[in-house]
Order: C-alpha cells, then sequence, then structure tokens
C-alpha cells in the first residue's frame, strides 16, 4: 500500500452482500480506504468484481473522479481483526437478523480500537436492540443506507439513546466529506425516516389500485410525474410551504379521515406473495418481468434504474 493511500482514514464495512459492496464503493469514491470483510473469499472476488465494474461505470458516466484510486484503496478479508485494526467506523451490513448482529458487535468489540465507531444498517430491527449488550454503547449507532448505497446520495444518522454526541457527529461529518447527504435523526425510532414515509405511501397506492380507482401502471406513472419529481427539487416542507399552509391544512383536514389507516399490509399483497408473485427476482410482482434475478448478470431494469438515476445524479452536480 503507498504512502498516500495509508494516510487515508480507514473504514471496515462487514457483510459482502448488496450494501456492503456498495457502502465499501461509496467510502473509496469518497477518498477513505476500505476494508471490505466476508465469511468467504468467493463473496469477496464478487464483490471486488463487483465494485470494479461499478466504478468504471461511474467514471464514464463522469461521477466517479478517480475510479482506479478508489479500487486500488479496497482490500478485503475474511479476518474480522484485520478488517478493524485502524478503523474509524465500522460499518455493518450483514443479515437482517438480531442475534447474528448483536454476535457480531460482541466479538467485534474485543478487536477494535477504543474508539472505533460501531454503524449498523439495519432496516427494520430496533437499533437499540442489536448494541444492549456492548460495554462500549457510547459509540454505537445507526448509520442507514439506501440501494443501491454507491449512487443513493443520503444515509440517515441516527444517535440512540446511548450515543455520545461527539461519535454521532463524527459519523455524519464523514459521511459529508465523502460526498454523502448525511442526515441527523435526534432519537431512534424503528424504520427511521424513509422506509416509514414510503410505506405510508405505499399503503395509500395499494389502496388506491385494490378499490379500484386506477391500474398500478397509471399510479407509478402518476407518482414519477409529480411528486417524484417536486421531491426530487424541493422536498415535502418546502412543497407545502410553496403550495400555501392554509391551502394544505384544508387538504389534510378532508383526506386524511377518508384514506387508508390500516396496520396491516394489504390482503392483495399477501395473495400475491401466496401465488409466488414475489417481485423481479420470482419474475413477476406488480409487473411481468422477461426473466427471473439472475445474480450473475444485473437485471436490465436495474441496469437502466441506476443509468437513470446517474444521468439526475449528474443534473444535481454530484461526482465523487
Ligand atoms: N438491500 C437493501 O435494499 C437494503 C437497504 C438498506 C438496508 N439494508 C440492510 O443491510 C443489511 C444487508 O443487506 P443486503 O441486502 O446487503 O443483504 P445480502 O444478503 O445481499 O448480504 C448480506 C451479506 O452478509 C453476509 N453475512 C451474514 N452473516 C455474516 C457474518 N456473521 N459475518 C460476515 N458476513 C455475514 C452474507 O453472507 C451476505 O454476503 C441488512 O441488515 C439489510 O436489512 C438492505
Amino acid at each position: 500500500m503507498s504512502a498516500v493511500n495509508s494516510s487515508r482514514e480507514k473504514v471496515a464495512v462487514f457483510g459482502g452482500g448488496i450494501m456492503g459492496r456498495g457502502i465499501a464503493q461509496a467510502f473509496l469514491m469518497g477518498g477513505y480506504r476500505a476494508t471490505l470483510l466476508s465469511r468467504s473469499e468467493a463473496t469477496l472476488a464478487a464483490a471486488r468484481a463487483h465494485i470494479a465494474a461499478s466504478l468504471e461505470k461511474l467514471g464514464s458516466f463522469g461521477l466517479a473522479r478517480d475510479p482506479e484510486g478508489a479500487l486500488a484503496r479496497l482490500t478485503t478479508t475474511t479476518d474480522k481483526a484485520e478488517a478493524l485494526k485502524g478503523a474509524v467506523l465500522l460499518a455493518e451490513a450483514i443479515d437482517e437478523r438480531l442475534e447474528a448482529k448483536q454476535e457480531l458487535f460482541a466479538e467485534c468489540e474485543r478487536w477494535a480500537d477504543s474508539e472505533t465507531i460501531f454503524a449498523t444498517n439495519a432496516s427494520h430491527l430496533d437499533p437499540e436492540e442489536i448494541f444492549s449488550g456492548l460495554a462500549s454503547r457510547k459509540r454505537c449507532l445507526a448509520a442507514h443506507w439506501f440501494n443501491p448505497a454507491q449512487l443513493v446520495p443520503l444515509v440517515e444518522v441516527a444517535r440512540l439513546s446511548y450515543t455520545e454526541a461527539v461519535y454521532w457527529e463524527k459519523t455524519v461529518e464523514m459521511l459529508k466529506r465523502a460526498g454523502k447527504t448525511a442526515v441527523k435523526l435526534k432519537k431512534p425510532i424503528q424504520g427511521l425516516l424513509i422506509n416509514r414515509l414510503f410505506c405510508a405511501l405505499a399503503r395509500e397506492a395499494c389502496h388506491l389500485n385494490d378499490i379500484g380507482v386506477a391500474d398500478i401502471e397509471e399510479i407509478d406513472e402518476a407518482v414519477k410525474a409529480t411528486i417524484g419529481l417536486r421531491n426530487f427539487c424541493i422536498g415535502v416542507f418546502k412543497t407545502m410551504d410553496l403550495g400555501g399552509l392554509s391551502d394544505w391544512r384544508d387538504c389534510l383536514e378532508l383526506l386524511l379521515p377518508l384514506m387508508d389507516n390500516s396496520t396491516r399490509p394489504p390482503d392483495s399483497m399477501e395473495k400475491m406473495l401466496a401465488e409466488g408473485r414475489a417481485g423481479i427476482r420470482a419474475g413477476r410482482g406488480y409487473y411481468r418481468y422477461e426473466r427471473s434475478f439472475d445474480s450473475a448478470e444485473m437485471d436490465k431494469e436495474i441496469v437502466d434504474r441506476d443509468e437513470m438515476m446517474m444521468r439526475l445524479l449528474k443534473l444535481k452536480g454530484f461526482a465523487w
């Protein structure tokens, strides 16, 4: 490793799946050294190939300024002590199982430096529970990324009841330095911000389809052509400000009692799952797909989505 590389801060990323490799790539593009840990050399080799291909693609879109330099800062290992040696942050992205995450962090506590920040990427689990058994809870928090992590700018950084402010602030600052949009959550809440907001939208979208108001294609087109575009530019609260709060107040007063307020996933979705219509990987969900998901080759729908995101990110001035 060159002197220049070793002078950069090091991040350890645990879990070589979809999120782990994306998170590692985001830190690499942001100028950090990253060590990716997984349980098998085969997973690590696949993750490295994936990162290399993605860096090349981002380079071709003008979104990665130094793809070769980023790749040169990647190391991989199956050894936890080696991965943690000198790491300022541990970004965990293993399976969404409470005991697995608890066991992993308990083990890492033995190997990590006394100031290493422990960050979980858990989606649905209560982040408070993940670290509750650790002695070093003060430097534990939730840093939640979105797929594909190397492209989606947002990382939600939630301070837990036991997180000391200095570690929360440092994580946000590190992510901002990496060119990510790091948003601070002052207290833990299951689902954090975005999964909760998306669930509210998804519940009403399913309801509108279930009661026969519009087909799914029409609902998707409507969202992309209004809320999607507007929120890409100004977000929720500014949308309300620009429209005028008295109008939005009247709208909320009228519509909220009429909207779906169920606390269970829609029956229509349960039925689809029972029929094996589980989404792109099954070849059929709300839409029908040409072929089922092939992990060796990215599905065309996902490639198309990523390329559209890259064009939009460029428009917004992102480049790492
Ligand atoms: N996929 C998403 O869109 C998304 C978005 C945000 C958060 N998350 C969360 O990120 C985490 C990872 O999700 P993913 O989609 O990358 O899953 P994945 O299945 O693609 O990858 C998980 C990887 O972790 C490895 N692993 C499991 N236990 C391990 C251990 N003890 N030590 C080391 N490696 C281990 C698995 O072998 C696998 O390679 C989950 O908590 C998930 O809920 C996922």
